[in-house]
């Protein structure tokens, strides 16, 4: 496996390469991520997992500064996951100058949901993906439906902007108990570990409702709700939404799913289900 950590390395050796799989991520790899790179594999004869905390996509209070950063281990993961290259650039290397070109993702998009708690984040997160997508040009891009509205407005960004690569969705990798897996739960007490699957549950409890034919949404999402906050949690939403936008569902036909993020003491966990 190779690491390269300039744009003109990384290209070199894309040069030589037939069919590429990019799989972007910030690091802290878990089994989430290495159901990915397990996918990129299937795709394609080359995959380059990029390393990369994009501080774009961080609010000034979040925890850019404290993510966690575990390179060597990461680098012994993807190498047994059959990874070829590595992708991990200082951030003077993928930032010279500031960042004054940005991809502004529609608000009807990146602004709902994580976008409405997180302002600006999807830019940062639109605006290094195509950096990514330039830098590497790969033929098949992976990501993780646990990031469902990034997937939403990622998939959006490469139709409208007619970039020549196919993204692909991959189920959400869960612990046992449900709770899906994510960079953020180290941040967790263990009594904190211990409640943090009522997320899921609550999701597949609501999930489990509509499958049976209650339609009555906003009902379900208080019970929700309540019973998180009658646990410690704080909500930003929780939410039964289309598929396809994101948007309040319209019709009896609408493919669903139920989307929240809620704050369990320090820690922010956000979780989806397609219903
Ligand atoms: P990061 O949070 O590191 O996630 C990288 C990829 O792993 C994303 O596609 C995410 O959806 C996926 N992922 C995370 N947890 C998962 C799980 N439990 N099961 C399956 N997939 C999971 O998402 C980002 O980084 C960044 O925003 C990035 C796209 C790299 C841009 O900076």
């Amino acid at each position: 496996m190779q690491i390269h950590t300039t744009i003109a390395s990384l290209r070199a050796a894309r040069a030589n390469a037939g069919k590429v799989a990019l799989v972007p991520t910030m690091g802290n790899l878990h089994d989430g991520h290495i159901a990915l790179m397990h996918e990129a594999v299937k795709q394609a004869g080359t995959v380059i997992a990029s390393v990369f905390v994009n501080r774009l996509q961080f609010g000034p209070s979040e925890d850019f500064d404290r993510y966690p950063r575990t390179f060597e281990a990461d680098c012994a993961r993807l190498q047994a996951a059959g990874v070829g290259h590595v992708f991990a650039p200082h951030e003077a290397e993928m930032y010279p100058q500031p960042q004054g070109y940005h991809v502004e993702p529609p608000p009807e998009q990146a602004g709902i949901l994580e976008g409405a708690f997180r302002p600006g984040h999807f830019r940062g997160v639109a605006t290094v993906v195509l950096k990514l997508f330039n830098v590497v040009a790969p033929n098949v891009a992976v990501f993780g439906k646990k990031d469902y509205q990034q997937l939403m407005v990622i998939r959006n960004m490469v139709q409208q902007l007619a970039l020549p690569i196919n993204v692909v969705g991959l189920d959400t990798i869960r612990a046992a108990d449900g709770l899906a897996l994510s960079s953020r739960n180290g941040y967790l007490t263990p009594a904190e570990r211990a409640e943090a699957p009522r997320l899921h549950r609550q999701l597949a409890a609501i999930a489990d409702a509509v499958r049976q034919g209650q339609r009555d949404f906003a009902a379900l999402e208080a019970a929700a709700l309540t019973d998180l906050q009658q646990h410690g949690w704080q909500p930003d939403y929780l939410s039964v939404r289309r598929r396809a936008d994101l948007q309040a569902p319209q019709s009896a036909a609408d493919p669903l799913a139920v989307l929240a993020a809620a704050r369990l003491g320090k820690t922010r966990l956000i979780d989806n289900l397609e219903i």
